[in-house]
């Protein structure tokens, strides 16, 4: 028997398919009343995308890319994220040369060569969104809202963790402190803190370690380095939080698993799903656009991991709808098939293949959750009428066929 790859699952239970599609049209449907609109792109992509925007020393791009060489000798990629590749369309199709604003929305698979585990897999799905030309914090306000917005739609709780990555103004300065600080500790740097230091040296902060970690509580704070314009919007975003009632932590080490990221960085994380915590991340990039070649544009997005919140979404009560056709008689499938159909121009309708009695339809028809069950026997045929249960008000009548 040939299986699926390890790490990559099927949808297709129907308690899991149905709030995998409650999800997406829940966390849609906001996203539009945010003014967002749906962009779909390529899943497969040039390698070089990813490699300039999320960044070589990531660790996406280091070790988990599914990368190779496709029939005409491009190196290609499948995404590991969705944020490079609407960039990648935002530019190539001039919309960095509008004014106005321009808000996207996504969702689709993603693949990162990562070891599987619980929450973790290397095909995953996330639902993102990015937000083009604001350089108004108050975007990135409205992008942890929106967030918020979604979790608390479907009931999930969650914890925000903040961070300011500062801008081109402060964090070259900052560097400079912590590389200072991580010279002076060396020794006491484990091997992947000391390739970092040389090639990407604020990684360090979100290193697992523990002997780094307890290093690094005494390290230079990029929160107490930030230039007058960042420490501001810092200071804006989290007064409008306290305002909407949002709780968050400041996390001084949130770095992000990304290059891109300036100024405002966040995480949600649930306390009820395991190691795999973080259920959605993002942050302002304004560099990226201009760093892909486009017209410098400032921008800020997010994303949503799904399956890490298959077990937490609420479902509504399902209520019973649309229509269960049934017959009595074989002669009688022909015409239910007809009237079945012409019925599914306006509603949910199952029609069911195989003449039936009375209680096997009726049965069948609860089953399916259908809020009617129509049923065609020998009189009906006769007297061209259809007999109509409806499962929610237990009255039965019957009624003309033209009538349904
Ligand atoms: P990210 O933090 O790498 O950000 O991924 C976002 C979310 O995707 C994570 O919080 C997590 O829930 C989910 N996720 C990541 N990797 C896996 C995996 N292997 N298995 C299951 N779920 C996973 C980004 O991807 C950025 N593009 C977000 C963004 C958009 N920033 C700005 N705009």
């Amino acid at each position: 028997m040939i299986r699926s790859l390890r790490g990559m699952n099927d949808t297709l239970e129907p308690e899991e398919s149905q709030r995998f599609s409650y999800f997406i049209e829940t966390a849609s449907r906001i996203a539009r009343n945010y003014g967002f609109r749906f962009i779909e792109t390529p899943q497969l992509e040039e390698t070089a995308l990813f490699k300039r925007a999320v960044g070589e020393s990531s660790d996406i791009v280091g070790k988990e890319m599914y990368q190779f060489i496709d029939k005409g000798e491009n190196s290609v990629c499948l995404r590991p994220e969705g944020t490079a590749g609407v960039v990648r369309a935002f530019i190539q199709n001039k919309y960095d040369r509008q004014e106005q604003t321009q808000r996207f929305f996504y969702h689709g698979t993603m693949f990162r060569y990562e070891r599987p585990q619980k929450g973790r897999l290397r095909q995953f799905h996330q639902f993102g969104c990015e937000s083009f030309g604001e350089v108004s914090v108050l975007e990135d306000l409205s992008m942890i809202l929106m967030v918020r917005n979604i979790f608390d739609a479907l009931g999930i709780a969650f914890t925000l963790k903040l961070n300011s990555l500062g801008d081109q103004n402060c964090m070259p300065s900052y560097r400079e402190k912590l590389v200072g600080f991580l010279d002076a500790h060396e020794a006491q740097l484990c091997e992947d803190c000391q390739r970092r230091k040389t090639t990407n040296p604020i990684r360090v902060l979100d290193c697992k370690n523990a002997a780094c970690q307890a290093l690094y509580a005494t390290a230079p704070k990029l929160m107490q380095n930030l230039c007058r314009s960042c420490e501001s919007d810092f200071n804006t975003l989290t007064a409008h939080l306290d305002v909407q009632g949002v709780a968050y932590e400041i996390d001084t080490h949130l770095v992000r698993g990304l290059d891109y990221y300036s100024k405002t960085a966040f995480e949600f994380v649930s306390t009820e799903i395991g190691a795999q915590s973080s259920i959605a991340g993002g942050g302002r990039y304004d560099r990226l656009v201009e760093f892909l070649d486009g017209r410098p544009t400032p921008a800020v997005g997010f994303a949503i991991g799904i399956e890490r919140l298959m077990e937490l979404i609420k479902m509504p009560e399902l209520e019973r709808e649309g229509y269960y056709f049934g017959a009595l008689d074989e002669h009688a499938i022909s015409k239910l098939y007809i009237l079945g159909m012409n019925k599914r121009r306006s509603a949910k309708v199952m029609i069911e293949y195989n003449a039936r009695n009375l209680k096997a339809h009726l049965k069948a028809a609860d089953k399916a959750n259908a809020r009617f069950c129509a049923i065609l026997g020998e009189n009906e045929l006769s007297s061209g009428t259809i007999w109509l249960k409806d499962l929610v008000e237990k009255t039965e009548s019957e009624i003309a066929q033209e009538a349904l």
